[in-house]
């Protein structure tokens, strides 16, 4: 298998990001639901640490991925079984990547507008604080984060679609 990808298939690290950034979202998104419902307390806080610190890895992993998919060819998909096929499963990747950017940010802007300081891995972050937009943010959160798993149920229904009414196993192509 090769490292990169080719006109017709995934290369080794097209498949270890889109997995890692699958299995990182796995967890944490219930840990992101877990976590409103803890009381204030040690565990709290030791749960929103991970939930932040997940959380900014996920963006940088994928701003890797998409600076990765500039330098590198995405797969061509194959022929269109219905109009316009092609184009709503490209249209699901771009809000797929856009969903989990506006989480990712909105999560951080809930943050800093709520006047603490973020260490984003590279350089240590402080505003000023306004509560309204930290309240603004946190809504954005919560709406980003329904709508990644609305696209992600549509991506998943996809590659069920496509193996038992058109008989492609898309599947393979990124395993
Ligand atoms: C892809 C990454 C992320 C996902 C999937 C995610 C998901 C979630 C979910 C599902 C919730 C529960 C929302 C609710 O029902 O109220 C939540 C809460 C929260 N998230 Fe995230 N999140 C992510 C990244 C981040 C980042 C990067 C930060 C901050 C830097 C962050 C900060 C928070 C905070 C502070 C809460 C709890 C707010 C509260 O109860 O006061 N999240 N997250
Ligand atoms: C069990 C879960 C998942 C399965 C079975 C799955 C399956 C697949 C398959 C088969 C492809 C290749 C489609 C093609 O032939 O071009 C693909 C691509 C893709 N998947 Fe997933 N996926 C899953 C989870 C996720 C999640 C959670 C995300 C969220 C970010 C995601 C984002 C993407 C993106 C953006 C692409 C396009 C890659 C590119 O060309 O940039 N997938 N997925």
């Amino acid at each position: 298998m090769s490292l990169l990808n080719t006109d017709v298939d995934y290369g080794l690290i097209s498949k270890v990001f889109h997995w890692l950034t699958a299995a990182a979202l796995f967890i944490q998104i219930p840990l992101g639901f877990y976590l409103v419902d803890l009381d204030f307390g040690e565990k709290r806080i030791t749960i929103e640490s991970i939930h932040v610190v997940l959380g900014l890895s996920i963006f940088y992993i994928i701003l890797a991925r998409l600076i990765f998919k500039l330098f590198n060819p995405t797969p061509k998909l194959r022929n269109n079984v219905f109009p316009g096929q092609k184009f709503i499963a490209k249209l699901n990747h771009i809000l797929l990547y856009l969903a989990v950017f506006t989480i990712t940010i909105s999560g951080a802007l809930k943050k800093l507008f709520n006047g603490e300081r973020l260490d984003l891995f590279f350089f240590n972050l402080e505003i000023k604080d306004n509560f309204d937009l930290a309240e603004i943010f946190y809504e954005i959160h919560i709406l980003s984060n329904y709508t990644l798993l609305i696209l992600i149920s549509l991506h998943i229904t996809a590659v069920i679609i496509h193996k038992f009414l058109f008989k492609e196993n898309l599947l393979k192509r990124i395993l």
